[in-house]
């Protein structure tokens, strides 16, 4: 692995100052592994009790207007953890709730703070703010896309599996924004990827066109089809997320007979490799998306997942905002 000195004198840290974090897509597939490596890096650096402290009188202002644990726990943290400091926004509490619009709230924060993390509802919302922004801004979740999740999973499956390329990663449920952020991380790191979906609930279909070509050039592949135990055969990684997510909970009970046939449970995961690890980017509904056994059993690496979102926006913050 890369050590500090290496990661930061590079062409790549250079490119990544004073951008945004706004999807996966953006980013090359060189500079999506250098963010993975100097997560790790940081990780390492903080286990060791060393500190690094590259945002010292920084500050970052965390919009929410949706709820969250991981998200605001760990930019705060990880905030705190580089010598910054971060502001707890909440959409009821800022002149946006009452109306004022995103571009001037923007520009109002852009004269405080030295970065924005937003999570909102749609994904035109974030690219608005960052539009108007003259600071970095970080998409925190969306209803399109969780860059920040789909860091830290990558993250997390190279350190349980020791390499990307060439694993087959299964995802089982709804198509939202977290597979949409997968399959963009598979098509850019070089793995294969199945979807299985309920009819009317596949991801965007012209996310996947557009990630085809990128296939093309890694060696990665993705596939959507229906039954879920096409999409687990042989799978190194098995995911799955809620079946309505937040904005969605008018639609729960619909979709929970949508989805039925599309619960990781013991049954399911025989069909994947022996080995295979269990993903969820949390909060989870046991008896729903997954089965209590699953979830808490010995192939489940959940809890890795929620702690590399520390260091991989460890990483996102420091590289951009440094
Ligand atoms: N996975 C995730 O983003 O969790 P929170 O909604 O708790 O932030
Ligand atoms: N798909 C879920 C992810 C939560 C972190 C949601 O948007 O609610």
């Amino acid at each position: 692995m890369p050590q500090l000195s290496e990661l930061l004198n590079g062409e790549i840290a250079a490119s990544l100052k004073g951008r945004d974090f706004l999807a996966l897509v953006d980013f090359t597939p060189e500079e999506i592994r250098w963010l993975i490596d100097f997560a790790i890096e940081l990780k390492r650096l903080h286990k060791a009790g060393e500190p690094f402290q590259p945002l010292k009188g920084k500050t970052l202002g965390m919009i929410f207007e949706k709820s969250s644990t991981r998200t605001r726990v760990s930019f705060e943290v990880g905030m705190y953890q580089l010598g910054g400091y971060a502001l707890f926004l909440s959409r009821n509490d800022l002149q946006l709730g009452r109306g004022e619009t995103i571009a001037d709230t923007a520009r109002t924060m852009s004269r405080y703070l030295d970065g924005i993390m937003i999570r909102t509802y749609a994904h035109r919302t974030v690219i608005e703010l960052a539009r108007a922004a003259t600071i970095p801004v970080i998409n925190g979740l969306t209803d399109y896309a969780h860059p920040c999740q789909a860091l830290a999973d990558y993250q997390t499956i190279l350190e349980h599996k020791g390499r990307l390329e060439g694993l087959k990663i299964a995802y089982i449920g709804d198509g939202n924004n977290m597979v949409h952020s997968l399959l963009v991380g598979a098509a850019k790191l070089g793995l294969h990827m199945s979807i299985a979906s309920p009819e009317g609930y596949e991801p965007d279909p012209e996310l996947i066109r557009q990630m085809q070509e990128t296939c093309g050039e890694t060696g990665a592949s993705i596939r959507v089809v229906r039954d879920p135990r096409e999409a687990i055969e042989d799978a190194d990684v098995v995911y799955t997320d809620v079946w309505a997510s937040m904005g969605f909970e008018a639609e729960q009970e619909k979709r929970r007979i949508a989805f039925a046939n599309y619960q990781v449970n013991e049954d399911l995961v025989r069909y994947a490799k022996p080995d295979f690890v269990f993903m969820h980017c949390l909060p989870a509904k046991r008896g729903e998306e997954v089965s209590a056994g699953v979830i808490d059993g010995d192939h489940s690496i959940v809890f890795d997942q929620a702690e590399n979102r520390l260091h991989a926006q460890k990483a996102i913050m420091a590289a951009i905002m440094s």
